[in-house]
């Protein structure tokens, strides 16, 4: 992180505090120090990282956020992820061990390597950061664009790696700033950064469980990267199943683009589902959600859920393996964007 001036924050009711610049959030600098707390888009949008204001000054990024709704704002709550500390704070909020880092977030330049598409609007990014891609599959990374205000959310699609290839699949957002960078620029006169790794949703590489996979729009890149670390793993025999929601035939990713998951065969594993079906379409449409509850065996409890997507998608999904089909909470692993 550019270095600001330095601040420290102290937690209340704990013996806990670290250390902030002017220049990071105060999620970031939390994250950095190993502590955990909860946190999920780390873009101001889901609410996860609230925390209460007793003590010293912050600056917010944004006016309003969707994650904050003005009641907080009057109880002087704010959100960890789109503030930072312009004196030292105290501040009161839910520490969660599950959520400190395996990792530290850091920040990295990268170095423009090929941008392919695998749709008409989903294209595939590498780039590469001089030091080893250390990261756990499924997590994100915060990318910061020349011109563009404000970091952006990308998922890895790759697995880490000692040459530091960083692999991204982007969708493109009609009048988006930050795609019409990546999708039209000369990348390679770009300082793209990242800070990363976030998410506590990636592979739990500890259990038993057989994996689902639940993906829609570019929530398939943390997808692609679960199924490479499954088969990256030793002593497993996991045939890990990808449903994947796309809105027509054209924003289907060709099968043939999964030969490149080790021992992944998408003939059977790999099954799209379209929601809004042109008259010739053969394959399975509808919602995700509505697929799932007539293609899910009934028994579940013995299945892993990663699912990434549009949050109308992950909510959709989320209730129906929680209400309907009694999924604990701990086999469901996902990152709400919005
Ligand atoms: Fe901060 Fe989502 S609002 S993590």
């Amino acid at each position: 992180v550019t270095k600001g001036d330095t601040f420290r924050v102290s937690i209340a009711n704990s013996d806990l505090s670290f250390e902030t610049n002017s220049k990071d959030t105060i999620l970031g600098s939390l994250l950095r120090s190993g502590i955990g707390a909860p946190y999920e888009c780390n873009s101001g949008g889901c609410g996860s990282c609230k925390f209460k204001l007793i003590e010293g000054s912050i600056r917010e990024d944004y006016e309003t956020c969707p994650g904050l709704r003005p009641s907080d704002r009057r109880k002087n709550k704010h959100l960890a992820c789109t503030c930072r500390a312009e004196s030292d704070c105290v501040i009161e909020l839910q520490l969660d061990s599950s959520y400190a880092p395996k990792i530290r977030p850091s920040i990295k330049a990268l170095k423009f390597i090929s941008r392919t598409p695998l749709t008409h609007d989903l294209w595939t990014f590498r780039f590469q950061s001089e030091e080893p891609a250390n990261f756990l599959s499924g997590q994100y990374s915060r990318m910061h664009i020349p011109g563009v205000s404000g970091a952006r959310s990308y998922s890895m699609s790759n697995t880490p790696n000692d040459a530091g290839i960083w692999e991204f699949q982007i969708k493109r957002v009609p009048s988006g700033k930050a795609t019409a960078v990546l999708f039209e620029s000369n990348l390679a006169e770009l300082s793209i950064t990242i800070d990363a790794p976030y998410s506590v949703a990636h592979l739990d590489a500890n259990s038993p469980r057989s994996i689902i996979c639940i993906a829609g729009g570019s929530g398939l890149a943390p997808m692609v990267s679960i199924l490479r670390g499954v088969a990256e793993l030793q002593d497993r025999a996991d045939q890990p199943i990808l449903y994947y929601g796309a809105r027509s035939q054209r924003d289907v990713v060709d099968p043939d683009y999964f030969l490149s998951v080790p021992g992944f065969d998408p003939g059977t594993q790999y099954i799209p589902i379209v929601s809004e079906p042109s008259a010739d379409c053969v394959g399975p449409s509808g919602f995700v959600h509505e697929y799932l509850a007539q293609a899910l065996p009934d028994d579940c409890s013995q299945m892993d859920f990663y699912i990434a997507g549009p949050p109308p998608m992950v909510e959709a999904v989320r209730r129906h393996l929680i209400l309907d089909r009694k999924i604990p909470v701990d086999q469901l692993h996902y990152d709400r964007f919005f």
